[in-house]
């Protein structure tokens, strides 16, 4: 789980380096994202790591169900005096639910953006690329719809911020990588990168609808 969630990680700091050309809405700046999304979908290496990271996402979430079933029937009964804030912060204890929430935004995400990519209709622009930008931007304008698709975004953007909250110190405890030298470092920057990244994230399809015309 650890190895996954650190390559996931990874994954998101270039996805939302590609994203962020998002915020120039531009023509230039839309055909930029759609050769940058034609790179993506179509570089044989970058192929490959695509695959892996299907392989990660499926494994993770897998085997994170599995963890708390495993957890559940450890202890079936419930403490007589439970006072969880004592030891333990709220997003650690509730990583099962966090994960479900995400999982649910990857599945609505990737048949949004992801499929379309792939298999769905979808117009040119002028350079004679799918006009993936346009899809994005519809996405987040349309309307009552639109306005619901950000609500959703911005929710599953909290949810991996907490996630990551607990997870990205997690992962390096587990692996053993955590020396106690390095525990503050790796806390503070797990902390920030957890703020951060997912803020950055849900600026965008924010952004896009408040550009609308
Ligand atoms: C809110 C801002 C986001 C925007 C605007 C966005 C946009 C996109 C777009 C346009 C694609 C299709 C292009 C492609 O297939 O490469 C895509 C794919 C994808 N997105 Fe996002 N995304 C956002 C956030 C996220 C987050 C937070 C996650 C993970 C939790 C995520 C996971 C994925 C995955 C797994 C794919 C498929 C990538 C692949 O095929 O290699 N996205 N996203």
């Amino acid at each position: 789980m650890s190895l996954t969630g650190l390559f996931l990680i990874s994954f998101l700091i270039v996805h939302l380096l590609g994203n962020l050309q998002l915020l120039d809405l531009s023509v230039e700046g839309q055909e930029k994202f759609n050769a940058y999304a034609k790179f993506m979908t179509t570089f044989p290496v970058i192929k490959i790591v695509s695959y892996l990271l299907y392989f990660s996402i499926l494994f993770h979430a897998f085997d994170g169900l599995l963890l708390v079933r495993q957890n559940r029937a450890a202890r079936p009964e419930r403490y007589k005096s439970w006072k969880p804030n004592a030891n333990s912060v709220w997003a650690s204890r509730n990583m099962g639910l966090l994960g479900t929430i995400i999982l649910a935004f990857i599945i609505l995400h990737m048949s949004q953006f992801w499929y379309t990519m792939h298999w769905g209709e979808i117009g040119m622009d002028s350079q004679g690329n799918k006009d993936l930008a346009a899809v994005v931007i519809k996405t987040y304008q349309d309307g009552s719809a639109g306005m619901i698709m950000v609500s959703l975004y911005v929710i599953a953007m909290a949810a991996i911020a907490f996630h990551l909250w607990h997870g990205f110190a997690s992962a390096f405890q587990t692996l053993g990588l955590n020396h106690k030298r390095y525990t503050p470092v790796i806390k503070t920057v797990g902390y920030a990168f957890s703020v951060i990244v997912p803020l950055a994230y849900a600026i965008i399809p924010v952004f896009i609808l408040m550009a609308k015309n």
